[in-house]
C-alpha cells in the first residue's frame, strides 16, 4: 500500500498510519431509530481503511482507491461548498462541523481510503466515512474529545442531517463508532442507552446479500417516510399529549389515524418495536428459529406497510426463504435496494448462495453479490 500511497501523494519519510471504520448491518428494528425506538445493529468486519500521513502544508487531501478525484481543502481558507462527487461531501461536512466546534490543526493531512464495503449498498458506507474522518481529525490533533464516541456519532448524524441533507436517525453512526467484536448492540434511540448482546449463532452464518440495485430514490423517499411519521405523531399527540415518540404509542394506536397510508406506516413502526423486544428475548434464550421468524416478519412489514423494499429486495428475500437452510431473511438499512441479510445454516452456505443467486438473477436480471459476516466487527479505531 505504501507504494500506491506514495505514487499519489509523493515520497517522504513520514510514517503512514492506518485507521479503520466498519460498515454495519441492522439485525432488526428498521426505520424506527428516528421514531425513538429500540434497534439492534451490529458493526461488520467489512469497512473502510484510511492510510494517513500528516504533512507540513496546511492542506487536507483525501483520495479513494475506489473512485477518481480528490477532496482538496486549504485549511487557511476552506471552501465548504458541496462537491459534485457524492462521497466527498461526507468528509467535507465533518471538517466543516469540527471546525465550527473549535477543532484546530495547523499541519496538513494526506489520506487514501480503501473500502471493502460495497459503496452505496445500504451497509452504511457513508456513516463509515463520516466517523472515520472525525476520528482521524481528532486523533491527529490530539483532541481529547476522541474519547467520547457517542459525541462523535452525534456529530456525524448532524453532518448527514444538515450538510448532506438526509434526515437519518443515529443508528448507523452509533454502530460504526461504538461497535465491539462479536457483539451486536441494543440501542434505545430516545435516550441513547445501550447494551451489547453477543451475536454468534452456533452453526449459522449471517450472509449479506447485495442486490446490486442502485438506491436511487433512497434519500428522498427516506425523508418522505420520516415526514409521514412526524405527521402521524402530531395527530396522535392531539389525543395523547404525553406521547413523546411514535414507538411509545400503544399497539393499536395506528387505528386512530385518519389516513390509510399513515395507518400502515405507523403500524410498521409500532409492530417493529415489538419485534425488537421479542428478538432480544430470542437472543437471550438462544432461540434462533424464533429470531429468524422475527427477521422475516420485519421484512414483510417493511414490504407491505412501510413500502421501502422494492422488487429486488423482495426477490432476494423470497428466494432465500425458499431454502430450507435459511432461518430468516430481511432487508437491512434504509431499503429501496441495497442489501438483505439472511441467517443460513453454515454447512449449506454454498448451496444456498448458488440457488439464491440463480433465482435472483432470473427474477431481476441482476447479479447478486454475497458477503459473509462471520462475526460482528469492532468500531472505528487506529489499527
Ligand atoms: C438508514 C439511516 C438509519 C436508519 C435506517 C433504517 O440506514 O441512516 O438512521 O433510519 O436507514 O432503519
Amino acid at each position: 500500500m505504501r507504494d500506491t500511497f506514495c505514487q499519489r501523494f509523493g515520497e517522504n519519510e513520514t510514517p503512514i498510519q492506518t485507521y479503520f471504520a466498519p460498515g454495519r448491518v441492522n439485525l432488526i428494528g428498521e426505520h424506527i431509530d428516528y421514531n425513538g425506538g429500540l434497534v439492534m445493529p451490529m458493526a461488520i468486519e467489512q469497512g473502510i481503511k484510511a492510510y494517513v500521513r500528516p504533512s507540513t502544508e496546511p492542506v487536507f487531501r483525501m483520495q479513494t482507491l475506489q473512485s477518481d478525484g480528490e477532496l482538496l481543502l486549504d485549511w487557511t481558507m476552506p471552501n465548504f461548498e458541496k462537491r459534485k462527487a457524492a462521497w466527498q461531501n461526507y468528509p467535507l461536512g465533518v471538517i466543516d462541523l469540527l471546525m465550527r466546534n473549535n477543532w484546530q490543526w495547523s499541519g496538513g493531512l494526506e489520506i487514501l481510503l480503501e473500502s471493502t464495503l460495497p459503496i452505496g449498498s445500504g451497509l452504511s458506507s457513508s456513516a463509515a466515512i463520516e466517523v472515520l474522518t472525525s476520528y482521524i481529525l481528532l486523533d491527529q490533533a490530539a483532541d481529547e474529545r476522541i474519547k467520547d464516541r457517542i459525541q462523535i456519532a452525534k456529530w456525524c448524524q448532524e453532518v448527514e442531517n444538515e450538510f448532506v441533507g438526509v434526515k437519518c436517525g443515529i443508528m448507523d453512526q452509533f454502530a460504526v463508532a461504538m461497535g465491539q467484536e462479536g457483539q451486536a448492540m441494543l440501542l434505545a434511540c430516545d435516550t441513547l442507552a445501550y447494551q451489547y448482546v453477543p451475536f454468534s449463532p452456533p452453526n449459522y452464518t449471517l450472509l449479506l446479500l447485495n442486490t446490486n440495485k442502485e438506491r436511487k430514490l433512497a434519500d428522498s423517499k427516506y425523508n418522505e417516510r420520516k415526514a409521514s411519521c412526524e405527521q402521524a405523531l402530531a395527530q396522535l399527540q392531539m389525543a395523547y399529549p404525553q406521547l413523546e415518540h411514535l414507538c411509545a404509542a400503544s399497539p393499536d394506536a395506528w387505528k386512530e389515524l385518519s389516513d390509510h397510508v399513515l395507518q400502515r406506516r405507523t403500524r410498521h413502526v409500532i409492530s417493529e418495536q415489538q419485534r425488537v423486544v421479542a428478538a432480544k428475548g430470542a437472543l437471550a434464550n438462544g432461540d434462533w428459529h424464533f429470531f429468524g421468524n422475527l427477521m422475516t416478519a420485519s421484512h414483510r412489514s417493511l414490504q407491505h406497510d412501510y413500502e421501502v423494499t422494492g422488487k429486488e429486495l423482495d426477490a432476494v428475500v423470497n428466494a432465500a426463504l425458499e431454502e430450507e437452510s435459511c432461518l430468516g431473511a430481511r432487508m437491512t438499512g434504509a431499503g429501496f435496494g441495497g442489501c438483505a441479510i439472511a441467517l443460513v445454516r453454515s454447512e449449506n452456505e454454498q448451496a444456498f448462495i448458488e440457488q439464491v443467486s440463480n433465482k435472483y438473477q432470473a427474477a431481476t436480471g441482476l447479479n447478486l453479490s454475497v458477503l459473509a459476516s462471520r462475526k460482528a466487527g469492532a468500531g472505528v479505531g487506529l489499527l
